[in-house]
């Protein structure tokens, strides 16, 4: 269990990245490992615009179940320690997560960065009206539809092979790199993701470079963790408040 601790000072900034596993405790399971497979098939396999134009009312359906799990959840001791820690640093924090299921918003987390999207809104899967608020959770057909052009909506979520919005990649990068112009001490944390899924998995990499202290929490091993200084293997919901010395 951790008995090691972030040192975090005055001028400390950190940057906090998060994955399912920060949720897995909420009672949300994770993309991969056990219980990764849904009706048989891999993440990859539902969560992509060509798996929506083929079945659109089977990725409804997935959407629906996470919706319905996420709606029940609530914020744990990790997410709320992560909520705590920024409280304290204010403008010298970020959070990024990848996760859609809104529990760091929940926690009272404020910096937070959306990478993925969320469940809690759709959008038109053609034109570019702006997404709306949608919390339905069994959506059948008929599916819904866009007030604007009447094509089909879909989950306001990025799919494997879109685009990040740029506008999120760029406040990561800002940060960051405003750490560095400053020659500010800058730690990167990442809690709960198996670090293969890019540009994500990458952002590590780039904070090393920019001369960050990186740590890893995580229930397993992940994919990069080559590139992490210090890798705390354990449960979010016990390692996290330790590490940011609210234990
Ligand atoms: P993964 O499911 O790939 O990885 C979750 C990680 O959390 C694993 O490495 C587990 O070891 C770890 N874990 C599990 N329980 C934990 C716990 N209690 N405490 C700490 N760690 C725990 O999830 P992500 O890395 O988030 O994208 O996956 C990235 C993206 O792939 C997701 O955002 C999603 C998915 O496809 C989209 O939906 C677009
Ligand atoms: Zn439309």
């Amino acid at each position: 269990m951790a008995t090691e601790r972030i040192s975090i000072d005055a001028g400390t900034r950190l940057i906090v990245l998060t994955g399912a596993g920060i949720s897995a405790e909420s009672g949300l399971a994770t993309f991969r490992g056990a219980g990764g497979l849904w009706e048989g098939s891999r993440v990859e396999d539902v969560a992509t615009p060509e798996a929506f134009e083929a079945d659109p009312e089977r990725v409804w359906r997935f959407y629906g179940a996470r919706r319905a799990g996420a709606g029940a959840a609530g914020p744990n001791r990790a997410h709320l320690a992560v909520a705590e820690i920024e409280a304290r640093l204010g403008d010298r924090f970020l959070l990024a997560t990848q996760n859609v299921d809104g529990l760091h918003g929940l926690a009272g987390s404020r910096r937070l960065v959306e990478l993925h999207g969320s469940l809690w809104r759709s959008r038109c899967s053609r034109c570019e009206a702006p997404p709306v608020e949608d919390r339905v959770v069994d959506v059948a057909p008929p599916l819904p539809a866009c007030d604007a052009c009447g094509s089909l909506m879909r989950p306001d979520i990025v799919w494997f092979g879109e685009m990040l919005d740029p506008a999120h990649e760029w406040a990561v990068r800002r940060f960051l790199k405003a750490a560095g112009v400053a020659g500010a001490r800058l730690v990167f944390l990442a809690i709960g993701t198996s670090g293969n899924v890019h540009p994500a998995a990458g952002y590590v990499r780039y904070a090393k470079d920019l001369g960050a202290e990186t740590w890893l929490a995580n229930a397993d091993e992940a994919a990069n963790a080559r590139w992490f200084d210090h890798v705390v293997t354990g449960p979010a919901t016990s390692v996290v408040p330790a590490l940011l010395g609210l234990g």
